[in-house]
């Protein structure tokens, strides 16, 4: 895995217990979407994506997300595993926009999925 943080990223108020579900539901079905790819890259990126926004994004370089499923994909319920509940990634975007953040997937240009995640940061308001 790799992993690439941008130097000098304010501080974020989080629930670190949420935060962290929500990492691991997005890294574990990045790695069971990979199972059998013959490339299996997975990228974790963390920057600012504007003054006040911190941004993470998950990036991995499995089969991607068929338009049928990406429209129902932050729906519960919707899994295409055995034993997946199909709950992690409705869970994920509730946590993620009670933190006042976006949650969303992009097609990676190469191969696979971006989850991307956006929570507002510390950064003061001229005091
Ligand atoms: N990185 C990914 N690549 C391909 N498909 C994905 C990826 N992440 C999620 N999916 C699809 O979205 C569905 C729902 O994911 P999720 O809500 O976490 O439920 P679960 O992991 O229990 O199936 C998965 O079953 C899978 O079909
Ligand atoms: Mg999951």
């Amino acid at each position: 895995m790799r992993i690439v943080i941008e130097r000098g990223l304010p501080p974020v108020m989080i629930d670190r217990v949420q935060i962290q579900q929500v990492m691991i539901n997005l890294i574990k079905n990045a790695a069971e979407a990979m199972e059998h790819s013959a490339l299996r890259e997975l990228t974790l990126e963390v920057c600012r994506a504007s003054p006040d926004l911190l941004q993470v994004s998950v990036v991995d370089s499995g089969p991607g997300i068929s338009e049928e499923v990406r429209d129902r994909l932050f729906k519960p319920f919707v899994s295409d595993k055995v034993h997946g509940m199909g709950m992690g990634l409705s869970i994920c975007r509730g946590i993620v926009e009670a933190h006042g953040g976006r949650l969303w997937l992009e097609a990676n240009p190469a191969r696979g999925s971006i989850f991307r995640f956006t929570i507002p940061m510390d950064v003061g308001h001229g005091e």
